[in-house]
Order: structure tokens, then C-alpha cells, then sequence
């Protein structure tokens, strides 16, 4: 049996608390010897400031290079808020995604059928929802240079931000959403603006050969981003696999994930490059949400986001497809029993703390064992 080296990350707040849940997962998954993990942990955020001064360290970093997947909780919170700019805890994470080169941002928004009231939308529109944001995440207008403030000296400045894509960006985004596509509904719609901006008269261009040249039987279909939007929220039943540059993913997958219920709920991925000897590639799970400092302490953290990040791992970084199906299918079966953290309070629904929501998981994953 392969053993897989994990990279484990809690950080801050209540990063440490959801993480106390994955690894309750992984004690007993090695215990048991239904895979064998070998996990170490860092210090990452405001926690690796605190040590060594510094958002996260060479040393980290170099653990992070090796490992098979990196688990990383949440960073940040108003004690380090008066730590200079560069060194803020966020910039350990840019930096592993970054140094890493972690380019594809992976993220579900799947309605659990127990969850279906607590979308902000009608239930007949977000029922058996399940579809899979795939955002482009180290190129774009968040990078491109020029990006500057200029003093234009008659009272005005100048803000300038520059949207920049090469075609082997859009290539190794576009195989990815194709890639996930003929593993789930086999159907990828691109979003871009063509009509107004040259990188999206590219990006459709490069879509579309990759399609015709390696993928033609997946359906591609092209949106316009913004009438993209206005679908996902009138029927996004109609999508499976969407793949859009990084500033209309970071929108986009918002407003995705708020058709799904709460925060505490949503898990992602940050995908590289495969390596062309070994086959593999970095990678980095996370929960969407922060470390939540509001909660940090109390018990009261919603652990399945990043129960379900750690899910994503086994699925697209360990190769434990079936694993990662019992997860998924293990926090159906809680929150179908009505249980639920205090962020997902709903009528009739027992509240339970984060570590009893970690201990109900596990026994489901104990059942379908
Ligand atoms: P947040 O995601 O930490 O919290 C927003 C709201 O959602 C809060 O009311 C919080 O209690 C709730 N919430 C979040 N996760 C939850 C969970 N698992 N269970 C139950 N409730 C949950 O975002 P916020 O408050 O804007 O930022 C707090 C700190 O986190 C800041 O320092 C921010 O920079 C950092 N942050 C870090 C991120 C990361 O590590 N990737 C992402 C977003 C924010
Ligand atoms: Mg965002």
C-alpha cells in the first residue's frame, strides 16, 4: 500500500480546530490500514509569525515542495493586523500557491439534499446541484504588469491593472476543466468577454483548439461571464464543469458557493502542473472560508468544509477516488440525520460542537466501512 505524505497546515483561529477533525479522520484511516498517511505539520499564518517572524518559512516550503498534498487550515485575525504588508499571514499563503505554482483553483458547489432549504434560493433551483468552478489562479489582472497608481500631477491619478494571458495559461487551465469534465457530466462551459476584451477573444480561441484538438468528446460551450452569471443563479443545474479566468472565477465561484448554504460547508483545491517523469502534481486543499476569529476558541466551527477539502485530496491528489466518495457520502448522512454546527442552524436540526461533528463523520465513514 503507497503511504502518502501529507503537508498539514492548520494556521489560525479556528484553522486548528477543523483540522483536529481531518486528523481524527486520518488516525483512524491509518489505524485501521485502509491507507496509510504519513503527515507532518507546519506552522503557516499569524501561528509561523508568532515562532519565526515570518508568514511561513524556507523550511516550510520545502516540506511543502515534497509532500503529495498540502491540508491547510485558515490564516489570519486581528493580532497580527499591524504586522507590515508583505509579511502579513497572507502571505504565507500567496507564497505557497505562488512558489508552487499552483495555477488552477478547484470549486465544488454541491447542495447537500439536507442543506436544499438553506440555499438563498428556491430549492427546485439548487436541489442535486453539483458543479465544479475551475478559476485561473496565477495569471490575469491580480498579476499582469503595468499595475500602478500614478500621480497624473493636475489632481488626478491613474490606476492602472493589466489583464495578461499567454496561451500556454489558458492551455493548462482549459485541460484541467476538460480533464475533471469527462470524469463527471463530460460538459465544460468557458467564460470570458470576448466582446470587449482581447484576452477573451484569446482565451475562447485557445478553449476552443484544445477542445478540437484533445477533448472533442467533452460538450464545450462558451458564455459570456456576465450573462454566465446571471445563469448561475437563474438555473445553474444547466452547468457541470465551468472554467474561467481569475477574476471572473474569484466572482464567479462566490457567488456559486452562496447557492449552496454556508461557509463552513465549502472546500477547494489548488492544482499545478503534472510533472512530466513522476505524473504527479502539487497540490493544496483549504476550505473556503477564514479563521473566523469571531468563533475561534469556542467549539462552534462548521470542521466539514475542511473535512470535505481533505476529501478533494484523496479524489484528485492520492488516488483514493472511492475514499474520497465515502467522505462525501459520510457528511450526507450527518447532516441528514439532522445534525449540524451552529452556522447551519435550521428548524428541528440538533447543534453539536465541532468536535462532535468530526466524531459523527467519522462514525458514518465507520458504517460504510
Ligand atoms: P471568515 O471566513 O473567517 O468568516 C466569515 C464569517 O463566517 C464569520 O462570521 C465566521 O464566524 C463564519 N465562518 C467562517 N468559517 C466558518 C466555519 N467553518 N464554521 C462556522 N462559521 C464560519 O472571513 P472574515 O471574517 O472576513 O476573515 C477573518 C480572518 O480570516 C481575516 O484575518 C481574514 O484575512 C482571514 N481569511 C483567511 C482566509 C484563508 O485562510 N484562506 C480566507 C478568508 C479570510
Ligand atoms: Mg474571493
Amino acid at each position: 500500500m503507497a503511504t502518502h505524505k501529507l503537508l498539514v497546515l492548520p494556521g489560525d483561529g479556528i484553522g486548528p480546530e477543523v483540522m483536529a477533525e481531518v486528523m481524527r479522520l486520518i488516525d483512524w484511516l491509518n489505524a485501521e490500514g485502509v491507507a496509510k498517511f504519513d503527515t507532518e505539520t507546519g506552522l503557516v499564518g499569524g501561528a509561523s509569525i508568532d515562532a519565526d517572524g515570518v508568514p511561513i518559512t524556507d523550511a516550510t516550503m520545502a516540506k511543502a515542495d515534497a509532500a503529495d498534498a498540502i491540508i491547510f487550515g485558515a490564516i489570519g485575525g486581528p493580532k497580527w493586523d499591524g504586522v507590515a504588508y508583505e509579511n502579513r499571514p497572507e502571505a504565507g499563503l500567496l507564497r505557497l500557491r505562488k512558489d508552487l505554482g499552483l495555477f488552477a483553483n478547484l470549486r465544488p458547489a454541491v447542495c447537500y439534499p439536507a442543506l436544499a432549504d438553506s440555499s438563498s434560493l428556491k430549492r427546485d433551483v439548487v436541489e442535486g446541484l453539483d458543479i465544479m468552478i475551475v478559476r485561473e489562479l496565477t495569471g490575469g489582472v491580480y498579476f499582469g504588469e503595468p499595475k500602478t497608481i500614478t500621480d497624473l500631477g493636475n489632481g488626478q491619478k491613474r490606476a492602472i491593472d493589466t489583464q495578461v494571458y499567454d496561451t500556454y495559461e489558458i492551455e493548462r487551465i482549459a485541460r484541467v476543466a476538460f480533464d475533471l469534465a469527462k470524469k463527471r457530466q463530460n460538459k465544460v462551459t468557458s467564460m470570458e468577454k470576448r466582446n470587449v476584451m482581447k484576452s477573451g477573444v484569446l482565451w475562447n480561441e485557445v478553449v476552443t483548439q484544445v477542445h478540437g484538438r484533445e477533448y472533442k468528446d467533452v460538450t464545450l460551450d462558451h458564455q459570456l461571464a456576465d450573462s454566465g452569471g446571471m445563469n448561475l443563479v437563474k438555473w445553474p443545474k444547466q452547468f457541470d464543469v465551468i472554467v474561467t479566468d481569475n477574476l471572473f472565477g474569484d466572482m464567479l465561484s462566490d457567488i456559486a458557493a452562496m447557492l449552496t448554504g454556508s461557509l463552513g460547508m465549502l472546500p477547494s483545491a489548488s492544482l499545478g502542473e503534472v510533472d512530466a517523469k513522476t505524473g504527479k502534481r502539487k497540490a493544496m486543499y483549504e476550505p473556503v472560508h477564514g479563521s473566523a476569529p469571531d468563533i475561534a476558541g469556542q467549539g462552534k466551527a462548521n470542521p466539514l468544509a475542511m473535512i470535505a477539502s481533505f476529501g478533494m485530496a484523496l479524489r484528485y491528489s492520492l488516488d483514493l477516488g472511492d475514499l474520497a466518495d465515502k467522505v462525501d457520502q459520510a457528511i450526507a448522512a450527518v447532516l441528514a440525520k439532522g445534525l449540524r454546527t451552529a452556522d447551519l442552524k435550521s428548524e428541528g436540526a440538533t447543534i453539536i460542537s465541532t468536535a462532535q461533528m468530526g466524531e459523527a463523520v467519522l462514525a458514518e465513514l465507520q458504517a460504510l466501512h
